[in-house]
This record gives C-alpha cells, sequence and structure tokens, in this order.
C-alpha cells in the first residue's frame, strides 16, 4: 500500500449476496463522491457475507432502479468477504444486523470497531430490507439513500 492509497478513506459494503442491497450502495456512494468533487479520497467496494451468488452479476432490479435514478453502474461480479479483508478497508458497511453477526463471526469480532450498519449513521437507526425477498427496490434505494447522505455527512467531519 502506498502512502497515498493509506491516506484514502476505505470503505466496505456489505450484504447477504452482494447482488442486490451492497452493490447498489457501491455505485451510489461512488456517483455521490464524483458529484461531491472528493472521489481521490475514496477506495469504495462491496462483498456478501455468502458465496451463494459468487461471480454473479448485478441483479436487474438493482441495475433499472438505478438507471432509472440515473446513477452510472459498472460491471460488477459478486465477491464473499474474506476475513483477510479486515486489514484493508476502514468501514464495513453492512445493511441489517444478520450482515453485522456474520462479519464479526468472520473477523473473530472487530478488534478496530470498523464494522457499522449503513443506517447507523442515520437518526433513525435500522435495518434495511433485502429485496431479494421483498422484490422492492425502491425501498431500498431510498434507505440506502438516506444513510449514504448521512454517512457523508460524517465523513466529511472526519476529512475536514
Ligand atoms: P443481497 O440480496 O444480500 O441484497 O444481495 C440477496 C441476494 C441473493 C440471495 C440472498 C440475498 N440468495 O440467497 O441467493
Amino acid at each position: 500500500m502506498d502512502a497515498k492509497e493509506n491516506e484514502m478513506i476505505k470503505v466496505m459494503f456489505v450484504c447477504l449476496g452482494n447482488i442486490c442491497r451492497s452493490p447498489m450502495a457501491e455505485f451510489m456512494l461512488t456517483d455521490a463522491v464524483k458529484k461531491a468533487r472528493i472521489a481521490d479520497k475514496f477506495i469504495i467496494a462491496s462483498a456478501g457475507t455468502s458465496d451463494e451468488e459468487e461471480g454473479n452479476g448485478v441483479h436487474y432490479g438493482t441495475v433499472r432502479k438505478l438507471r432509472d435514478e440515473g446513477i452510472p453502474t459498472y460491471l460488477h461480479f459478486a465477491t464473499p468477504l474474506s476475513r483477510w479483508d479486515y486489514d484493508k478497508y476502514d468501514y464495513f458497511i453492512g445493511m441489517d444486523d444478520n450482515n453485522v453477526k456474520n462479519m464479526k463471526r468472520l473477523f473473530s469480532g472487530d478488534d478496530e470497531g470498523k464494522v457499522y450498519k449503513l443506517l447507523d449513521f442515520t437518526p433513525t437507526p435500522r435495518n434495511i430490507a433485502d429485496p431479494w425477498y421483498t422484490g422492492n427496490f425502491d425501498d431500498t434505494f431510498d434507505d440506502i439513500k438516506y444513510g449514504i447522505e448521512y454517512f457523508l455527512k460524517y465523513i466529511k467531519e472526519v476529512i475536514k
């Protein structure tokens, strides 16, 4: 890791399958930091706690919703989170309590306090429903948008 990379804010979004919620959050934060002209300060990725969808592309519901909202997507293949990722990122941001529980199991705890749930950054912490089960990508998008807005407020204090 070079000096510049060391100074960057490294964010890993995490859900179960890495095809619906966490890639949606990855694309949305990537777009938000570009618009805020702070993209050069970030490394943004996503992964799943399960290997069920490994190698698969992003769910069409996520791609379609982002396209409707004018948020760019790029090619992404579902990747399982690895315990070796723990040292490579500063923030592991899950979507629900199960993601947090599974991350802490994988990392054998959370010694450095890096594991969060996205809506914990907001005034109304709660889980983000899984559209794989609900079929509702609109609500998921609204929740992730809300979470990212508050995460960025938090980060802007950190990088000030
Ligand atoms: P995600 O949704 O965790 O938001 O990517 C899911 C995608 C796939 C499965 C579960 C959740 N699955 O069981 O294959």
